[in-house]
């Protein structure tokens, strides 16, 4: 798959089976998240892999758009470490490339993702920062639920030139 396919193919998945993710898979993803650009390259980022079912259905428990946790096999919670923020401000951004490469690479393994949004809601950064014992300074980005899908999305084409602006508006 190229990565033009995956691009094609990455759609948010919510259902399920219940075929076991490997710990090779989920080293895949991270490589592929570690890989993504930062502001001045500081790779704040850090990452929470969930695989035991309790604390899946807490997160589930905590967040309110999360029902899908119930059959994920697991999941990653991208963090940013402020501290080592080198250029304030960017940390949300680098944690959105660093998901994105994770969902392509997921698309690629044949796995299901969905993104699960978390910064800025408060309530949900101080919940998901308190199941999972995150130091103060560790800021909950989202959680990344995974699996084998089991469910299968049409192709979409959202490409809108009205939305496209040469040299000035
Ligand atoms: C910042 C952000 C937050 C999101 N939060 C949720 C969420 O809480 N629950 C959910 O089921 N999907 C969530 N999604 C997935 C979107 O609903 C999904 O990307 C959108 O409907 C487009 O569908 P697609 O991903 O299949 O292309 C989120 C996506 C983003 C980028």
């Amino acid at each position: 798959m190229n990565t033009m396919q995956a691009i094609e193919k990455r759609r948010s998945i919510r259902k399920f089976t219940d075929k076991v993710i490997s710990l090779e898979q989920i080293n895949t993803l991270l490589k592929a998240a570690m890989l993504a650009p930062t502001a001045r390259n500081c790779q704040e980022w850090e990452f929470v892999v969930v695989r035991e079912r309790d604390i899946l259905n807490k997160i589930k428990e905590a967040h309110p758009y999360a029902q899908m946790l119930a059959t994920a096999n697991c999941a990653l919670i991208v963090c940013a470490d402020t501290k080592r923020e080198m250029a304030p401000g960017y940390w949300p951004g680098d944690c959105g490339a660093a998901t994105q490469n994770i969902l392509l690479a997921a698309t690629e393994l044949g796995l299901g993702s969905v993104w699960l949004g978390v910064y800025p809601n408060e309530e949900r950064m101080k919940d998901i920062a308190a199941i999972l014992h995150l130091p103060s300074n560790v800021k909950p980005f989202n959680v990344i639920a995974l699996g084998y899908p089991d469910e299968e999305k049409e192709d979409v084409d959202r490409f809108d030139s009205h939305k496209v602006h040469y040299e000035k508006w």
